[in-house]
């Protein structure tokens, strides 16, 4: 091999050094200090995520552009690290926020470099991930920094529905720093090590007196099980990645294409048995949703998404026959299943995420109806209910819905019946469909016969009975073509397989607009 010349040699030196300062962010101690914290660092934490020698660096060279105050300031990297690599071999654009440089605080070239990648993502059409670990807008810069996130902020905007964008919290994110995450598809956090908040602990406590931790102000147990901010926790910055990694292989690279197909050994005609014994015809008895979506979906492998929140629904993804699918399902165990505010906004927002990439959406129904209760009434369910109505009819991809017990009223609908759009409509012999359960509609439509009968409580028996022999079966909805079929329990897997398949090429042209007006 020809060795360079001297001039040349210094060159490549200086390249070199210059790369290595790059490559310590904000030095030896504060990387010690990120891994004392639990943490990786951003250049960990983009191996973790990315396909091994994937990554592609771009801006490795930039510098701040900060005024006086940022005077003999240094900043490697400029407190992010961006690039392109590949995950599972299909590419995505990534930001890694160093908080090793300046608290990963977000000047002006420093969102350059985010901008940059996310401006490549949308041209190539691939997902774009942010690694997020920044103490919010660079206070040294000031309006400059406001800007930078507004850039961001504008493209998220632009480019949701266009190619997925997930959010990974691994710090102590504030201000500015939790908006672009708010705007993405997904947020997934880090139990014990990341935080989210518009103002800190500290802030909170000159405005309103408020005395806070850090973890209880923003922690991933407030945002996945109270707020509904987050997706998903895990333990450790390593988890977190992986989870990235599992999330992105259910979504298509974008919004033209179709989610990868997964081949499975699992028999698309597995008999589903094991749901004769989950499921009883008692339909005051709750029964374990997840462990019918278990049984029915390839190799019991269902990823759930927002878990821990409004669990009186769930909402995940998983595989039909190696296809994705989006699954909504009533919880008949959390609140008998009902809809309330925070349900209908979980689901809604899951529907919309499902159709923008092209995911299936599988309904599994089993409600009473929507939460009664003057809370709800006044705090909104009218325009909270209103957004599943919404997200069902505007969605376009197939659509699915099976009825494994009742179905009742306003969540019959909610929950895509056949005249909100559901391409198919399958029911089990164990499901009902009516306005109301037969003791309430009795006691409503019968309330002075059964007040003036000489037996009341006989009286009472005999209109309910004649309200379930009326209503309380599916084969009053499926004689007036609101079901398609009535379908044996053990055979559901592969009809729900082949509906898919029916389904495949699907198109739905709608009416012109510039985009739908949703309740919000
Ligand atoms: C510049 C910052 C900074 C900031 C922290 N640093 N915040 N530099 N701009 N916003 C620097 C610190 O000086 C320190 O530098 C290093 O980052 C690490 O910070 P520490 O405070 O030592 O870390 P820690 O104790 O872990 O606390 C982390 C933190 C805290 C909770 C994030 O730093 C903090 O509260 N920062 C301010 C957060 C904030 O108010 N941001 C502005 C939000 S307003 P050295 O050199 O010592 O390592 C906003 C507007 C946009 O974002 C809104 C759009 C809607």
């Amino acid at each position: 091999m020809t060795q360079p010349g001297t001039e040349l040699q210094e060159l490549i030196a200086e390249m070199e050094m210059r790369r290595r300062r790059v490559e310590e962010g904000g030095g030896p101690d504060r990387q010690k200090k990120q891994r004392e914290g639990g943490k990786l660092t951003a250049r960990e934490r983009i191996a973790a995520l990315l396909d091994p020698g994937s990554f592609l660096e771009l801006g490795t060279f930039a510098q701040h552009q900060g005024g006086r105050l940022m005077q003999g300031v240094e900043a490697p990297g400029e407190g992010v690290v961006t690039g392109r690599g590949t995950i599972h071999g299909r590419q995505v654009f990534v930001f890694s926020q160093d908080f090793t440089v300046l608290g990963g605080s977000l000047g002006k070239m420093n969102a350059a470099k985010v901008t940059k990648v996310m401006d490549l993502a949308a041209k190539t059409g691939c997902p774009v991930i942010g690694l997020n670990d920044s103490a919010g807008a660079r206070i040294q810069e000031g309006v400059d920094s406001l800007s930078g996130y507004g850039e961001i902020f504008y493209r998220n905007a632009v480019y949701s529905g266009a190619v997925p964008q997930i959010s990974a919290i691994l710090g102590p994110c504030a201000g500015g720093a939790v908006y672009s995450p708010a705007l993405t598809d997904f947020i997934l956090m880090s139990g014990g090590s990341s935080y989210m908040f518009i103002t800190g602990p500290e802030v909170i406590k000159s405005v309103t007196r408020e005395e806070v931790t850090f973890d209880a102000l923003g922690g991933a147990d407030v945002h996945t099980r109270k707020s509904g901010v987050a997706h998903l926790s895990y333990d450790g910055d390593a988890a977190v990645l992986a989870g990235v990694r599992d999330l992105l292989s259910y979504l298509p690279q974008n919004a033209r294409e179709q989610p990868p197909v997964v081949p499975t050994a699992d028999p698309v005609d597995r008999r589903n048995d094991r749901l004769l014994e989950i499921v009883t015809p008692d339909q005051r008895k709750p029964y374990a949703m997840h462990e019918v979506i278990h049984e029915l979906v390839d190799d019991g492998t269902f990823l759930e998404i927002q878990p821990h929140w409004a669990r009186n629904i769930l909402c995940g993804f998983a595989r039909l026959g190696g296809h994705s699918v989006g699954i909504v399902a009533n919880n008949p165990r959390v609140m008998a299943g009902t809809l309330n505010i925070d349900a209908s906004d979980k689901a809604a927002r899951f529907i919309r995420t499902c159709d923008c990439y092209n995911v299936p959406v599988l309904t599994l129904v089993d409600v009473t109806g929507f939460l009664p209760g003057v809370a709800q009434e006044h705090a909104g369910i009218i325009r909270h209910g209103a957004k599943m109505l919404y997200a069902y009819a505007e969605a376009t991809v197939p659509k699915v819905t099976l009825i494994t017990r009742k179905s009742y009223g306003g969540a019959y609908l909610a929950m895509n019946s056949r005249d909100m759009g559901a391409d198919a409509v399958y029911a089990w012999p164990t499901a009902a469909v009516a306005v109301m359960g037969a003791e309430g509609a009795a006691n409503i439509v019968y309330r002075r016969e059964i007040g003036n009968a000489e037996n009341p409580g006989a009286m009472r028996a005999q209109k309910i009975a004649d309200y379930k022999d009326a209503f309380d079966n599916p084969y009053v909805a499926a004689g007036k073509g609101y079901i398609d079929d009535v379908i044996p329990m053990e055979d559901t897997r592969r009809i729900l397989i082949q509906s898919f398949e029916m389904l495949r090429d699907k198109q739905e042209i709608r009416p012109y607009k510039k985009h739908g007006n949703i309740p919000l």
